[in-house]
């Protein structure tokens, strides 16, 4: 499966080799895999091997990323996958969250679903399996929570070591907690986000750290089977459009990305729309898009209750706008108020999310309000992460439930209140 990919710069075009800084070494872009010799003779036998798979005991068969091994083939081995059986996560209907948004029919691919509680760990088996084949003992990342969460996770299966910064009282505890609770070195920083990316950046340049930050182009391979899945549940068929939360903007390139290959491969007919939402106090892509054309970005001090975007510096925005020119996709933000209402409609279906997925669902009911998805149109949010990443949220916006004294007559007495 080896040098079946390139690593192409985003800026200069230039080829590159895989490097510690996950950079160009001509002009400091990011980098991209591409694989210039992948044909597919028959698709349909494709698809039904890809879904045979999920049948099987076989690890990498087993792992929704690994199943669609032959769309990345970045490793040596396919059995050399460090895998906790990410991905074949769940496409939900919300019936009640789309008559809200004014739609026929609206769905959830609920990412929060996988083994660490988020999307991240379709891209961190990818990474992991990478730094594990390239012989790295450490890997690294700055984190929100999720990204540190999956890293200390993946990194534990795989017998290497992980080196966490997080910003000091700005992640969850939840977060927190799986990065302990899975053995990484974790460090908190007196900054947000942005600064811990700084710090981490100049360690890289010195140390022998493998860094998993969603720079890594082989992240954004693992991310995008989630568009695979997303296509497979739908019959091979693109949705119209689909939402994403916006943070350091490397989901929705892994997303289009996606797409793009399969419309390039012939399994799909033409792309989804690929909107972004920001939170209005975390927005910088959102600002370049409306007065900049995309064209350059300012960074902004970001703050947000939803905690896991709250990124004023994003790394991947180049990425994020190529992907909405393509694919005429909208850039929005939303303000805490819709978050929060959405986040309650979501759960009000029987589906946990956390606030920075509830985004996706906001910007919906504004997209769909402002007849940019048409109401017979099919809409897929993408939840990133479970409800269960950030239950402060929730405590500090739900009812505090009534304590009472233990006796039946004390819990009728409080029902007929309420
Ligand atoms: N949703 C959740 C739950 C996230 O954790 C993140 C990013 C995003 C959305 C945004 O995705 O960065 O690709 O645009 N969390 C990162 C972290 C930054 O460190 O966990 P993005």
């Amino acid at each position: 499966m080896s040098d079946a990919f390139i690593l192409r710069c985003i800026g200069c075009g230039a080829s590159a080799s895989p490097a510690g800084n996950c950079r160009c070494p001509h002009c400091g872009e990011l980098l991209e895999a591409l694989y210039p010799g992948l044909r597919i003779e028959s698709p349909g036998e494709w698809q039904a091997r890809w879904r045979a798979r999920r049948d099987s005991d076989r690890p990498e068969d087993a792992s929704g990323v690994w199943r669609f091994r032959e769309l990345l083939p970045i490793l040596d081995r396919a059995e050399n996958a460090v895998t906790l059986r990410e991905g074949n996560t769940p496409l939900y209907e919300l019936p009640r969250c789309a008559r809200m948004a004014g739609l026929e029919r609206l769905w959830a691919k609920h990412q929060g679903m996988n083994p660490s509680g988020s999307f991240k760990d379709t891209g961190m088996t990818a990474a992991i399996s990478r730094a594990k084949q390239e012989g790295y003992a450490w890997v690294a990342c700055a984190s929100t929570g999720n990204t540190s969460a999956s890293m200390a996770a993946y990194a534990a299966r795989a017998g290497l070591r992980a080196l966490v910064l997080v910003p000091e009282g700005k992640i969850t505890a939840s977060k927190l907690a799986q990065a302990l609770d899975y053995g990484a070195r974790t460090i908190q920083l007196r900054t947000d986000f942005d600064g811990c990316v700084r710090v981490l950046a100049e360690l890289v340049g010195k140390l022998p750290l493998y860094l998993v930050n969603s720079v890594n182009p082989f992240r954004l391979e693992g991310q995008k089977t989630a568009a695979f899945e997303i296509a497979e549940s739908c019959g091979w068929q693109a949705p119209d459009h689909v939402i994403v939360p916006g943070g350091n903007l490397a989901n929705a390139s892994a997303l289009g990305n996606g797409f793009r290959e399969l419309r390039q491969l012939g399994l799909i007919a033409r792309q989804p729309r690929l909107s972004i939402v920001q939170a209005a106090g975390a927005n910088p892509l959102v600002r370049s898009w409306r007065e900049h054309g995309g064209e350059r970005l300012e960074p902004v001090a970001a703050e947000t209750a939803a905690s896991a975007i709250r990124i004023g510096n994003p790394a991947s925005w180049k990425k994020a706008v190529a992907v909405l020119r393509e694919t005429g996709g909208a850039c929005l933000d939303v303000s805490e108020e819709e978050i929060a209402s959405a986040k309650a409609a979501i759960g009000a279906e029987g589906i946990g999310c956390e606030p920075a997925s509830a985004a996706a669902l906001a910007g919906a009911i504004r997209l769909a309000g402002a007849g940019f998805i048409g109401c017979d149109e099919r809409v897929v949010l993408v939840l990133t992460g479970h409800m269960l990443k950030d239950p402060e949220y929730v405590m500090a916006r739900a009812a505090h439930p009534p304590v009472v004294e233990a006796a039946p007559e004390a819990v009728l007495r409080e029902m007929e209140r309420a």
